[in-house]
């Protein structure tokens, strides 16, 4: 039966600053998430013989995936949203800096970089590959997980970028009639 996990990658060391971009490696407790995956996914998918890892190409991806001992594939399509010019900084001095996104969040689009509109559009390809496979794992990011995830459950635009997708969690989406049904699975770290 088809299933679909999503995971972000396990926290970085931008994420403990509250950075935003970048190429950061896992912080501790990202290694930590890293280093459970492996037997929660044993547990939980069951049949990992068709099981695929996909990944961005950025470092905190790869090395959350690295202790799974599956076929992997790295995806450009599913890096971060670019953040452009804010890339590095944090929320507090983006907000000193800029207009808030919040007014409209989907189609804000940072200078030199993306909005979530032009993400959802990076992402066709991924959705296209992934309804043709039974089991994928895709560790991706914030932005990028919320996309696919919003693309399965159905979510609008104002939804989509507000959609809680916590670290250190692995999240099962099996296809059904309408949608897809969710469960989330948490890793005490
Ligand atoms: O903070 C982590 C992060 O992945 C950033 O790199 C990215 O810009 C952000 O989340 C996306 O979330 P939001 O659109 O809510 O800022």
């Amino acid at each position: 039966k088809k299933r679909i996990w999503l995971s972000r990658h396990g926290e970085s060391e931008f994420n403990v600053q509250d950075r935003i971009g970048g190429d950061a490696n896992l912080s501790l407790r990202g290694r930590l998430y890293a280093g459970k995956l492996p037997s929660l996914v044993n547990e939980v998918v069951g049949d990992t013989s068709h099981l695929t890892v996909w990944t961005s190409t950025l470092r905190r991806t790869i090395e959350t995936a690295h202790d799974l001992p599956f076929a992997k594939k790295q995806w450009k399509a599913l890096d971060e949203l670019d953040t452009g010019v804010c890339d590095g900084m944090t929320y507090d001095e983006i907000a000193a800096n800029f207009l808030s996104r919040d007014e409209d969040k989907f189609n804000y689009r940072y200078r030199g970089g993306e909005s979530y509109r032009d993400l959802v559009l990076r992402l066709e390809p991924v959705i296209m590959e992934l309804e043709q496979l039974e089991t994928v794992l895709i560790i991706a990011h914030q932005a990028t997980i919320r996309c696919l995830y919003a693309y399965f459950m159905g979510l609008d635009h104002e939804q989509l970028p507000y959609a809680r997708i916590p670290l250190h969690t692995l999240i099962e989406l099996t296809p059904v009639a309408y949608g897809c049904k969710e469960k989330f699975y948490t890793v005490d770290i």
